[in-house]
């Protein structure tokens, strides 16, 4: 479907088109190089047709669906297809699942994200652990269309539903020191296979990191939904990042902690594979990954008919928006 303007089109409105069900096209995903402990992937991801048949009666709490069914319409104009709800759902990274695409859908009903609660520490005047609810207590939800580019060289556009991060930090009050955000995902491997799996390569909980700017930038929200629904456990429910201008390892999922530190944090790619995947992660066209260009994106959905092939923008699309950050830096030397 061709959005024209997003802010006149409520997400719950937009229906995935059937006729991208042609899934005989598709072939399933090279095995990520990832489960060989070489990085993310050993090439661009060529393939992978969602299989799962994902259950859009989504299951939480009466209040998150009331306020998620309230959230404001974007605000951006994006001239781009939507990617359908079930390539969204079903064509997913979150390798505490495992790491095949369909791994996630197939796997993270296991998880109960409700009741959830996130901790809150390091840097800040008013540190302590709150429940879901007192988080998003009083916070007006927005729909925001983004691009989400893999580092893998796939892309997709997702109606995120969401609230800025800014607003949130802006509520703990961070001391002076606090110049970077850490975040990091729920560990309990009895629910999460992957996080028992002896190929793995990650050093569990997966974790993530923003500079204390990029986490303030109004682009950066925290999701609760899609679609218009609550989020599904395979795109990190109930609570994960979006921050739409950087590689999509940067989007961590299910947080269970946030915490406002002096230092770069440590974070799960950059600890893998320091030459291959950045703390910064920007999406820029012009520097590649050591094993593969970064100059094109396979738009989802794709098959080898019909690859979807798009260049890859600066900054994903959000230069205007956000070079002004990183205004004297090598991008070269700060990917
Ligand atoms: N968060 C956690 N906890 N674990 C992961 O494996 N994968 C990342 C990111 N967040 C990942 C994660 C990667 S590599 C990508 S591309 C995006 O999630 C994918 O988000 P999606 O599955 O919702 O498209």
């Amino acid at each position: 479907m061709l959005i024209k303007s997003p802010s006149d089109i409520p997400s719950s409105e937009i229906t995935p088109e059937s006729i991208y069900n042609s899934r005989r096209e598709f072939m399933r995903g090279t095995m990520s190089a990832a489960a060989l402990g070489v990085g993310i992937a050993a090439a661009p991801d060529l393939l992978a047709a969602p299989s799962q048949v994902v259950d859009k009666d989504l299951p939480g709490p009466d209040w998150l669906k009331q306020q998620i069914a309230a959230a404001k319409t974007n605000q951006e104009k994006i001239s781009e297809n939507l990617t359908p709800y079930e390539h969204v759902t079903g064509y997913n990274n979150f390798y505490e699942y495992g790491y095949d695409k369909t791994d996630p859908a197939a796997k993270s009903h296991v998880l109960k994200p409700h009741p959830w609660s996130v901790e809150i520490a390091g840097e800040v005047a008013k540190p302590g652990t709150y429940t879901l609810e007192d988080l998003l207590k009083g916070v007006n939800l927005e729909e925001r269309i983004y691009r989400l580019r893999c580092v893998e060289a796939w892309s997709m556009v997702v109606p995120w539903v969401g609230f800025p991060l800014a607003d949130l930090i802006k509520r703990f009050e961070p001391t002076g020191n606090a110049k970077f955000v850490s975040f990091t995902t729920l560990k309990r491997p009895a629910e999460m296979p992957g996080q028992k799996s002896s190929f793995s390569t990650i050093d569990w909980p997966y974790r993530e990191g923003l500079r204390m700017d990029e986490a303030m930038h109004p682009l950066t929200i925290l999701a609760v939904g899609l679609y218009g629904k609550v989020l599904p456990n395979q795109n990190g429910a109930p609570l994960r990042l979006v921050v739409p201008w950087k590689y999509g390892f940067k989007y961590i999922k299910s947080i269970v902690k946030i915490e406002f530190t002096e230092k770069q944090p440590k974070t799960t790619w950059s600890m893998i594979a320091p030459d291959e995947y950045g703390f910064y992660a920007n999406v820029n066209p012009k520097v590649s990954h050591p094993r593969w260009s970064q100059a094109e994106e396979r738009r989802l959905p794709s098959g080898l008919l019909r690859p979807n092939i798009v260049p890859t923008q600066m900054f994903n699309g959000y230069a205007d928006q956000v070079a002004h950050l990183y205004k004297d830096m090598d991008l070269r030397k700060y990917y």
